[in-house]
């Protein structure tokens, strides 16, 4: 045991209550992310504010006694810190100049990458030096198939018409992009590893979206190069996985990549669950919507995925991030189920 109940898990051991963390934990829903978001500007000079940063990543923390911090950042830093303009747009998401072409692929330099998101580690660091030592800190970043999208289409995609033209069509320039995509996230999660944090989360939010012949290429084999390429430099360090969406793909994905952990979404049943869970440790997968509705719901939701799932090696979660509607109370009110 090493008095960190999300490492012991990690490292296989049954947990009871199990650890709990949400995705988004720091966010929208609680007003005092929003006062501090005001006080930064834009999203980008939050996540570039160290001070800041670190203050809304401990919110929750302090709110509700999660047993991991998960870094304030987001998956598309990698973009900016290549050199691509990075624009949250109220009400639009996130903006960026679509990539038409290989002469759009930038070449990574490491050097110019860590100076223009360096401040990222630097909040890394502040966490952990802040964070009681029983709460693990994650560090996390997109995987190159989820943040590729982004890049290529500009922004959010309904069909990733663009992406998959380029997977398609111009294998080559694809693979180039997918490239610089695992040598910029190697990069950025060596370092944030180095700073103290003490397992990565891959985010490949839009797995789903990848047809079972780019599957492989666009998301098993990126990600099992960029576990691969950490572990040869922090090989203490544990990677959870999420592939969103990925279905019957799932189950390549869990034993193909070398990942310690495996994040679910809602959709997943929970006997796949449970199959998986024999394999690797498994974290998830409640819907956030029943976050939102609260109540006997949330408890009758809560309850189905605790007998599935606490038998083995459990991390609770949700199945994708808290949404901005979700009312506080009724996180608190999900933490004191599960503990009891
Ligand atoms: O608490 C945490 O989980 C840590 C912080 C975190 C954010 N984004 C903060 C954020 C993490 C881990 C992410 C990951 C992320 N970002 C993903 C993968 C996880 C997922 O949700 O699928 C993706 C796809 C993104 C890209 C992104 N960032 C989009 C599409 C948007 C706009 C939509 C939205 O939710 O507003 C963001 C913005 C964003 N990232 C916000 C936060 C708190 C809201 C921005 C704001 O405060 O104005």
């Amino acid at each position: 045991m090493s008095g960190v109940p999300l490492l012991d898990t990690l490292n296989g051991r049954t947990g009871s209550p199990p650890p709990v963390w949400l995705m988004r934990q720091a966010g929208r829903y609680l007003p005092e992310y929003k006062e501090t978001r005001k006080q930064a500007g834009g999203f980008v000079d939050l996540c570039l504010n160290p001070e800041l940063a670190c203050e809304v990543t401990l919110q929750p923390i302090r709110r509700y006694g999660f047993d991991a911090a998960i870094l304030f950042s987001d998956i598309l830093m990698v973009p900016y810190g290549v050199g691509r303009r990075l624009e949250f747009q109220e009400g639009r998401g996130p903006v960026l100049d679509p990539m038409e072409s290989a002469a759009d692929i930038p070449v990574f330099d490491a050097d110019a990458f860590n100076a223009r998101i360096g401040n990222v580690y630097e909040t890394v660091a502040r966490l952990r030096a802040a964070l009681p030592t029983e709460v693990a800190l994650i560090g996390f970043a997109g995987s190159p198939w989820t943040v590729a999208s982004y890049m290529v289409e500009g922004g959010s995609s309904r069909d990733y018409a663009k992406l998959k033209g380029w997977a398609y069509g111009r294998p080559k320039d694809f693979a180039a992009l997918i490239g610089l995509l695992v040598d910029a996230t190697v990069e950025y999660l060596d370092r944030q590893v180095a700073a103290g944090a003490q397992v990565v989360k891959l985010f490949d939010s839009w797995a789903g979206a990848a047809p079972e012949s780019v599957f492989g290429h666009a998301v098993v084999e990126p990600t099992a190069e960029i576990v691969r390429r950490l572990k040869e430099r922090h090989p203490e360090v544990k990677v959870i996985g999420f592939a969103r969406g990925a279905g019957a793909m799932t189950r390549d994905y869990a034993t193909a990549t070398g990942i310690d952990a495996l994040a679910l979404d809602s959709t997943i049943p929970l006997a796949m669950a449970c199959a998986l869970q024999a394999e690797l440790p498994v974290q998830g997968n409640l819907d956030p919507i029943a976050l939102v509705t609260g109540g006997d719901a949330l408890k009758a939701e809560t309850d189905r995925i605790l007998e599935a799932l606490s038998g083995g090696p459990f991390i609770f979660n949700l199945g994708h991030g808290i949404v901005p509607q979700t009312p506080p109370e009724n996180v608190s009110a999900l933490l004191k189920h599960i503990r009891g």
